[in-house]
């Protein structure tokens, strides 16, 4: 691939995390699961591409996430997040907040909305993104920094919102082969140059129940390969024991099962990001770039339902931000300014269905909540598509 070089710093730490993993291969027994692989890429302790200090978000790193965009994002979902306190208890937790600027922009129009949270906590994988939250929080909302605490794991009970956008997309996924003589989980072994190559083994456990589940529901053929997230499932299911009232608020790029596994998708939706390159390659760059896969919306809902929890809406994010009044917000924008065409341009990205208004998904998924159960959240209000999943 013809991308720009890393600095020879970066190129150091990325060899530093190569070894790490030729390590742990070598440990495991020559193979390791594509799933492990893709953790220690993004989160081994001080070398995974979000553990370490790359720059990441932003036009000076990897890719732009919505809130990065414009504040017009989080005054949208600020509306959503009023309503489920309003019917569960004054508390966010974000989970995955990034560079810290969606807690930012939600503060300060929840501010604006006299719906502020008694308290906003984050937790986030990566140590080197919580002091940059720090920073950004610290200089865009210091009369309500006290408001927000940062946690280091899940609370045992919760109630209030639970907002994560493009947190289950990074999460560890499995790949899978559905080939004529059974289903193979796809992992990484060395090959005889000592470079990282794929290798296939018969799939066992959960991810084969997983897999078979899939492979007869979506008839999937010989040679299709894709992803499986065991780790975002069990997310979702852990909610059912911690959630008393409230809502799973989730945003990303997906589809429902039925599309994820489709035919135009057969070799699956690994997805890399390395300075504003998109491509396939998890092992180019080991720890300087992003690796991704879409959600299975299905496997997300099925999960907490096992567990207890309600779907509460599922739709667009360009309709989930509609319905959410953010073309009130852009008019309030004044016209005939720079500031107004830069609004403007980002409403289109995040609206429009072939840029993020389509593709990027919004699932809400909770309970106990205190308002009419007929009356669905105003996110959802119109063009729910709950029964797609
Ligand atoms: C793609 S980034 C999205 C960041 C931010 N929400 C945004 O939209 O810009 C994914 C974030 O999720 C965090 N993350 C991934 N898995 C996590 C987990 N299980 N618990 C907490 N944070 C997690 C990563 O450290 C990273 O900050």
């Amino acid at each position: 691939m013809n991308l720009p070089l890393p600095s020879s710093d970066a190129q150091a730490h990325s060899e530093r995390l190569r070894l790490c993993i030729v390590q742990e291969i070598a440990a495991a027994g020559g193979w390791l699961s594509f799933s492990r692989c893709m953790e220690l890429l993004l989160y081994a302790p001080g070398l995974g591409y979000y553990t370490a200090g790359a720059q990441k978000f932003g036009a000076a790193g990897d890719f732009i996430t919505a809130p990065g965009m414009s504040a017009l994002f989080g005054q949208a979902l600020a509306r959503q997040l009023a309503e489920i306190m309003a019917q569960s208890a004054p508390v966010v937790l974000e989970v995955g907040a990034g560079t810290g600027r969606l807690a930012a922009d939600l503060l300060l129009e929840l501010e604006r909305l006299a719906a502020l949270p008694a308290q906003y906590c984050i937790l986030d994988l990566s140590a080197d993104l919580r002091q940059r939250q720090q920073q950004t929080l610290a200089a865009a909302v210091p009369h309500l920094l006290d408001r927000v605490v940062w946690l280091d794991a899940l609370p045992e009970s919760f109630s209030g919102v639970v907002l994560g956008n493009e947190l289950l997309d990074a999460m560890p996924a499995a790949i899978v082969a559905w080939r004529e003589d059974g289903i193979y989980e796809r992992g990484v072994a060395l090959d005889a140059a000592g470079a990282f190559c794929w290798q296939e083994r018969p799939a066992t456990g959960e991810l084969l129940v997983a897999a078979s589940e899939i492979g007869e529901q979506c008839r999937l053929p010989p040679g299709f390969e894709s992803e499986i997230s065991l780790a975002a499932r069990a997310w979702a299911a852990e909610w059912g024991h911690r959630l008393v009232a409230g809502a799973l608020l989730l945003i990303d790029y997906g589809f429902p099962r039925r599309e994820f596994y489709h035919q135009q998708r057969a070799r699956g939706t690994l997805m890399c990001h390395y300075r504003h390159h998109a491509h396939p390659d998890p092992f180019f760059w080991p720890g300087l770039q992003d690796v991704t896969v879409h959600v299975d919306f299905t496997a997300i809902i099925a999960a907490a339902h096992g567990q207890g929890l309600e779907l509460l809406g599922y739709t667009s994010q360009g309709q989930f931000l509609l319905n959410c009044g953010i073309l009130d917000r852009l008019a309030a924008v004044p016209a005939d300014t720079p500031e107004y065409i830069r609004a403007a341009g980002a409403a289109n990205k995040l609206l429009m269905p072939h840029e993020m208004g389509e593709l990027f998904k919004v699932i809400a998924i909770g309970r106990g909540l205190a308002g009419d159960a007929a009356v669905p959240l105003c996110g959802f209000a119109s063009g729910d598509q709950s029964r797609r999943l």
